[in-house]
Order: C-alpha cells, then structure tokens, then sequence
C-alpha cells in the first residue's frame, strides 16, 4: 500500500479545497451576490454582512475591519490556531491526509487548561531559580540596577532561564505529552536533523505574560548579554495571540471597582513594570506589535480615554500614529505624551520620580495635532504624497462619532494643507456610509496604481518587468511590498501570494481583488489599461511635485532668492514633462 499521507504544497492544498464551503459549515451561510458570496464577518461585531468571499479565488475580505486573506489565514483567525493547527483542520474538514496530526481526539478546552498549567509551573521554575541560584547573580545584580527589588521580582514572577540547552526537558523528565506540549508553547524547539529538544530561552531574564485572570500564556525573554534580539516572545499558541494580549492587564484588579480616567499604552515590559511599582495601574503594553482592534476593544471595557507613551523616537512616533485607527474604531479618545531626553517612562520615572511624570501627564496632547505636524513634514520632504495623506487622515477618523470633534480634526487638517474642504470631502468615503450602504459602495475604489496592482494580481501572464520597475519607483509601503512579492514570485496566483505576505499586505490584496472596479476580460484592452495607469500615475506624481514646490514657494519667509529661483526652474521642468506625457 503506498503511504499513508500524501504531501501536498500549500498551493495544492488551497486548489484541492474550498473556502465556502468551510465558512458556510463553520462559522455560517453566505448569499451569493454577483460571482462573489457575502458573509456576516466573524472578526468584529458585524450588523450587515460586510465580508465577500470569492470561491473561485479562495479569499475573502472584509469591508469594515479589514480582516482578508486564503482559507488557512481564516481558520487561524476564526479558531485562534497556529498554522500547523490550521493544516489539520483542513485535512480533517477535507478529508485530505495532508500530515501527521498531532493532539487526535483532544479537547481544546482540556488542552488549552494544561497548556495554562504547563506555563504556570515552567515561570515557577524560573522564578525560584532567579532567587536561589548563584548562576543568577548578574540577572539579579541587573534587576536592581534598573531599579527592580526583591518584591517587583516576586510580585511579577520574574525568572531566569540559565544558560542550558535542557532546563526544561530535563524538569518534564522526557515525559512525551509534555515535551509536545513545550514545544507547542514555544519553551522547546526540535532540532532539524537530529529531532533533539532543546531550550528556546537560555541566558535571558523571563517575564510571564498574563491575562487578566492572571493566568500566564507566554513569556518574554531579555538578554542580559547584549545579544539579539534584547525581546525574544514565546511563540503564538492556542493559549497565546499576540493581537490580543496586552502585557499589565492582570494589575487592572487595583482599580478595586472605580473606573480609571484613562488608560496608558507603553512600549515595554520595563515601563509596565516601573508604572506599578510607583502605584500607577492603569497601564498596558502590547509588546513589540502595533495595536489591533482586538487590543483597542478590550481596553475600551476599562475606559473611555488612552494617553499613548511610546519611546519618543520616528519609530515610536510612527507605532502612535498607526495606534490611532483602532482606537478611534473603538470611540476611545487618543492623547500622547513625549518625554524629554528620548526617556521611555521607566527611566524618567526611575530618574526623576513619579511626581514629575504625572505633571507631565498633563499637558498630553491630542495625537491628531502630532499627526497632522507631522504629516505635514513627511508631505514637505516628499515622504508621502497629499492623496495618500489624505487617504491616511480619513480612514483614521472616519469612526470618530462626536461630529463636533470630528470637525475640529478635519479643519485643522484642511488649514495645514492649504486644501479646501469640498476637495477633502471629495475623497473621504467614510466607513459608517460604507456599512449602511453595503450591497455596492463598500468596495474600495481603485486608484490608478491599485488598478495596475490589481491587472498585475490577477493576470499572471502580464506580469511585466519593465512596468514593474516604473511602479515600484513611483510606490511606497504596501503597494511597494506588495509589487516587489509578484516580481519575486512572477507565476503565483493571488491566494499563493497570500500564504507568504504579511497580514497588512494579504489584507491589502483581498481589498483589491474584491474592490468591484470592473476590468475588461479582453487581453488587448487589460494591456492598455495598465499603460493607461502608469502614465495616469506618473500624472499623479508630476501634480504632486508640482503642489509640493507652491507649498514651499508660498512659505516666502523660509526661503532666499536662490532657491526661489530653483524651485521655480524645477516647476517648468515638471510642467514641460507632464505635456510630454499627455502628448
Ligand atoms: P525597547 O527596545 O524600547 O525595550 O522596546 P525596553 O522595554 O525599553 O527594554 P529595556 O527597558 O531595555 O529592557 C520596546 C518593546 O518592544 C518589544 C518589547 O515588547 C519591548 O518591551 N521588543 C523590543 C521586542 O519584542 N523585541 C526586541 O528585540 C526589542
Ligand atoms: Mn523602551
């Protein structure tokens, strides 16, 4: 008999099955619309059924959260699962033997209890051994240095993981069930040729990661050696998202019933740790991911009000900026606060003390003013181009209900740009209009460059590299990620494309495959479409240079006669170029 299993790729396991039918016996039945079916999204809390799923294509997408991707990055999504745990169900639910299946038989909630339990002995043993053992020395010796006690440590259950490759298999003593379960929280790896378990955490300083019942689903690893990464996470398991997670909300019981003002959002574990050692409770990290909605949401249960304190470097800033969607999404109201010197919050509070930060506290300021300063100088520096700003500022507010509030926003916005309001109105589309009007105008219409994108997705054969190359010089951020993934994998179809992107850019890729910008099926006419976008965002380009340098012109009081005369030379070379194009 030939063998048991057969092995499939992950292209072939997405041909051999079907997305519609797995959500419809699943999560539940779709309506057909069109060549597409639409679905209420499982993903956030959906009135109207805002998620299309293309069969044929086998994604889906939703309109209103933006979740998208193929049927494995759903059952990730819908059943919490690692890809691994996503291969089974399929082969399960399909009937296809795609690989060894792992915990046959188990029940989740059984499973997930003794991965809980698992952990919470595993932080036990790391925490006994920071304490007891001279090995530990330096750890300690570091702790202290940045201002952690014996009581911090006992109270957060901070551990040591020494310097050994069989810490932890040796403490589970080779017992099978456990070393599998090890593995699967991301405490043991298997080594590739010899399948030898060995220790994921050796040498680093361990900080359980709880929930707010206080049960521990991952832990964090620091270096104390200086070696990279400084963070090392357990990986994501039944027990562990990081989209949820929020490192600090455990200490959320010392609100004792009154409700907080509002909540801080900080970079690091250290700031959480810090914050509460001085009695500041009402803080949370999300640990090296931007926030989700998943995040947002929960924090929204707790209060009305966040004040983001990240590191106050482009990174941190930029991290704020991309914070702001899910948390408007969620009516939260967003200050952000910068500390001087570049200090996170654990250092200024270490060095200057807890009187001195909460003064600060207080002049926080609106992220929507950082934002639109700060755009203002991407904009002036050619970073970003005024439709992609604008596109960016409307989508950030476009769930801002206070419509006061809402006004305030977009005239400031409007008077920084020098743009009128008409024109800003023009382009926002916002998501409430989209929800109530689901049947046609939730769908994203296309841009020039995304129309090329979409022509390029979906039509393998021309997949140009000339016309790619022009695309890539005049994209940025995800479109750019998105050109360079189909010229490095020139024969995948959209679904494979999918299965190695990211989750923004598969989101991305569902959005304009499902957008419902009709594209002719005749190959001739598709080949001029696409040169009629290049040349329509090579326009696009030339416009926005041209906005850039009056911009910079109407600033008289910056700028000397000689680059007045510069700027004005470029601004003919421009003008002389795009007749050239339209010629
Ligand atoms: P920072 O580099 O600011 O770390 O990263 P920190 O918290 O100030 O670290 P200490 O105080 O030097 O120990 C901020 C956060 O980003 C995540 C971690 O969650 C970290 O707390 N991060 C950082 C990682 O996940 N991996 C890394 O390698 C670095
Ligand atoms: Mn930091």
């Amino acid at each position: 008999m030939s063998s048991d299993y057969e092995y499939l790729t992950l292209e072939e396991i997405l041909r051999k099955t079907s997305l519609l039918k797995y959500i419809e016996q699943n999560w539940q039945p779709a309506k057909k619309l069109g060549s597409e079916y639409k679905s209420l999204c499982p993903f956030h809390d959906d009135k109207n059924p805002s998620m299309s799923i293309n069969d044929d294509k086998g994604v889906y997408f939703c309109y209103s959260c933006k979740a998208g991707g193929n049927l494995i990055t759903f059952i990730k999504e819908y059943k919490n699962f690692s890809s691994e745990e996503a291969l089974d169900e399929i082969s399960n639910f399909f009937n296809l033997r795609i690989k060894k299946i792992k915990f046959q038989n188990d029940n989740n909630t059984d499973k997930k209890n003794m991965l809980l339990k698992l952990n919470s002995s595993v932080a036990e043993l790391f925490h006994k051994f920071l304490l007891k053992k001279s090995e530990s020395r330096i750890a300690l010796d570091y702790l202290q240095s940045r201002g952690f006690n014996l009581k911090d440590i006992e109270e957060n259950q901070i551990g040591f993981a020494p310097n050994s490759w069989d810490f932890l298999t040796s403490f589970v003593k080779n017992n099978k069930e456990k070393l599998i379960c090890l593995e699967e929280l991301g405490l043991i790896k298997q080594k590739e040729d010899s399948k030898k378990y060995f220790d994921f955490f050796r040498n680093r300083i361990i900080f359980p990661i709880k929930n707010r019942q206080g049960s521990i689903l991952a832990f964090a690893g620091r270096t104390i050696d200086n070696s990279n990464p400084k963070y090392l996470n357990s990986k994501e398991s039944v027990i562990f998202s990081k989209r949820k997670a929020l490192y600090g909300i455990d200490k959320f019981n010392n609100f004792k019933g009154k409700k907080p003002k509002f909540i801080f959002i900080v970079e690091g574990y250290t700031d959480v740790l810090m914050m509460n050692k001085v009695g500041i409770y009402n803080v949370v990290a999300s640990m090296g991911t931007s926030l989700t909605f998943e995040h947002t949401n929960e924090i929204k249960k707790f209060a009305d009000k966040v004040i983001l304190n990240f590191d106050s470097d482009d990174a941190g800033l930029e991290a704020s900026f991309k914070s702001i969607e899910p948390l408007f999404d969620n009516k939260l109201d967003v200050y952000t606060l910068n500390l001087p010197l570049k200090q996170d919050p654990c250092e200024f509070i270490k060095e200057s003390g807890k009187d001195e930060f909460l003064k600060l506290v207080k002049n926080s300021s609106s992220i929507i003013d950082y934002f639109i300063d700060y755009s203002k100088e991407q904009y002036l520096n050619k970073e970003k181009s005024i439709n992609s700003i604008i596109e960016d500022f409307s989508d950030k507010i476009s769930n801002v209900g206070d419509v006061f509030n809402k006004d305030l926003m977009i005239n400031k916005f409007i008077s920084a740009f020098g743009i009128s309001k008409n024109e800003l109105q023009n382009k926002m589309i916002t998501k409430n209009e989209k929800d109530i009007n689901n049947e046609d105008k939730n769908n994203k219409s296309l841009d020039a460059l995304e129309m090329a994108l979409k022509i390029l997705l979906e039509n393998k054969q021309l997949r140009d590299n000339d016309i790619i190359n022009e695309l890539k010089g005049l994209s940025k951020n995800l479109e750019l990620e998105l050109l360079d993934l189909i010229s490095n994998n020139n024969s995948f179809e959209p679904s494979d494309i999918i299965n190695i992107a990211n989750n923004e850019v598969s989101s991305y890729i569902t959005e304009i495959i499902f957008s419902n910008t009709q594209i002719d099926s005749n190959e001739k006419k598709k080949i001029k479409l696409l040169n009629d976008c290049l040349i329509k965002c090579k326009l696009d380009d030339y416009k926005e240079k041209r906005r850039r340098i009056n911009m910079k012109l109407n600033q008289k009081e910056n700028i000397n006669e000689s680059t007045e005369m510069e700027l004005l030379k470029e601004l003919k070379k421009i003008i002389e170029e795009e007749k050239k194009l339209k010629s």
